[in-house]
C-alpha cells in the first residue's frame, strides 16, 4: 500500500481530500491535524515518518488568518515557514514526494494579465510574506516536490467567504462587498481532485516545481457575492464598494488571477468554471 500523509486535514482542503479519498483505492491516506501531528514539532514529524512508511505528503496545514497574521507574525511564520522546512527536510530524508499549497497573495496584484509561475513575487501582507518564505523552504530543502499556488478557497467544510455571505446576507438583507479586487474563486473540492489525480505522476520526477491552480474564469468579490445570493433562496442586496471603504489590517492584491496553463498542460487536467463549482458547493451546503 502507498501511504499518503495529509497534514491539516480538518481544514477546507484536507476535508475535501478526505471526502473523495475512497475514489483513490491505490493510496492509503493517513489524515492528521495538529492533535495527531503538529507540523511545528520536528521530532514529532520525524517519529511519524519512522512509524509509517510515507511515500507522499500533502501539506494542507497552514496559518490562514490573513488579518490576524499582521499582529501574530511569529505564529504565522512558525507554521507557514519553519514547519514547511521540517516537512521538506523529513520528506527528503524519507524520499517522499511533497505537495505544498501556497497562495495568490505572494503577488502584489499590480499585473494586468493572469499571473504565470515565473512572474515576480512581491507579497504585501505578513501572511503573503510567510507563504513566500515557506515556498522557498520547499525549494531549499525538499527533494521531490510541487508547490501549488491557489486563490480564494472555499468549501462546504470550514469557514470561508461563501459561508460568510450566506450567514450575514440572510441576517442583514444588505451587504457591502468590494468590487476592485479581482481574482478567481476556487472550490477546494476541485483542488483536492487535481492534487490526487496528479499524485501518481510525482514520484517519477526528482524535481521541485511550482504550479498555479484556481477555477476557470475571473470575478471580483462583489460578483462572487452576487452569484452566491443568486444561487441561493434568500433576498439580499449586494452593494459594490471600493477597498478603501472597507479597510482591513492586511492589504490584498487588487488583481490576482492565476494562469493555469502549466498545470493543465503538464498533467492533462481540466478545470471547472468557477460558477459551476460554486453551484455544486451551494447544493451541498443547502442540502
Ligand atoms: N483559504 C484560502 O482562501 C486560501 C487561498 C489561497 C491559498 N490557501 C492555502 O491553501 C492551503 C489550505 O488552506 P485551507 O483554507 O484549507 O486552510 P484551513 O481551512 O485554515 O486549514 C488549515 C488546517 O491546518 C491546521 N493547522 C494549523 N496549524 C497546524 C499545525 N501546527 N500542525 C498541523 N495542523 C495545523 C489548522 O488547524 P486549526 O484550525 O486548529 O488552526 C487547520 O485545520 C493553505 O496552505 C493556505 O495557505 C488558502
Amino acid at each position: 500500500m502507498i501511504n499518503v500523509l495529509i497534514t491539516g486535514s480538518n481544514g477546507q482542503l484536507g476535508s475535501e481530500i478526505k471526502a473523495i479519498s475512497d475514489n483513490y483505492p491505490d493510496f492509503h491516506f493517513i489524515f492528521t491535524d495538529v492533535a495527531e501531528l503538529n507540523i511545528t514539532d520536528y521530532q514529532m514529524i520525524d517519529n511519524f515518518f519512522k512509524e509509517n512508511h510515507i511515500s507522499y505528503v500533502i501539506n494542507c496545514a497552514a496559518y490562514t488568518a490573513v488579518d490576524k497574521a499582521e499582529q501574530d507574525y511569529d505564529t504565522a511564520h512558525y507554521i507557514n515557514v519553519n514547519a514547511v522546512k521540517y516537512l521538506s527536510q523529513i520528506s527528503k530524508k524519507n524520499h517522499a514526494a511533497l505537495v505544498h499549497v501556497s497562495t495568490d497573495y505572494v503577488f502584489d496584484g499590480k499585473n494586468y494579465k493572469p499571473y504565470v509561475e515565473t512572474d515576480a513575487i512581491c507579497p504585501t501582507s505578513a501572511y503573503g510574506k510567510t507563504k513566500v518564505e515557506g515556498e522557498n523552504e520547499v525549494r531549499n530543502y525538499a527533494e521531490k516536490a510541487i508547490i501549488i499556488r491557489t486563490s480564494w478557497l472555499y468549501s462546504s467544510f470550514g469557514n470561508n467567504f461563501v459561508k460568510t455571505i450566506l450567514k450575514y446576507g440572510k441576517e442583514r438583507g444588505k451587504l457591502n462587498v468590494v468590487f476592485d479586487q479581482v481574482g478567481t474563486p476556487t472550490y477546494a473540492a476541485d483542488l483536492a481532485k487535481a492534487i490526487l489525480d496528479i499524485l501518481p505522476k510525482l514520484n517519477s520526477k526528482n524535481t521541485i516545481d511550482t504550479y498555479h491552480f484556481s477555477n476557470e474564469g475571473v470575478s471580483s468579490w462583489y460578483d462572487f457575492a452576487k452569484e452566491i445570493v443568486e444561487l441561493s433562496d434568500f433576498e439580499c442586496i449586494i452593494n459594490p464598494i471600493e477597498t478603501k471603504d472597507y479597510p482591513l489590517p492586511a492589504p490584498r492584491p487588487h488583481y490576482s488571477v492565476l494562469d493555469k496553463s502549466k498545470i493543465k498542460n503538464e498533467f492533462n487536467i481540466s478545470i471547472p468554471y468557477w460558477k459551476d463549482s460554486l453551484k455544486k458547493c451551494l447544493n451541498l451546503i443547502n442540502e
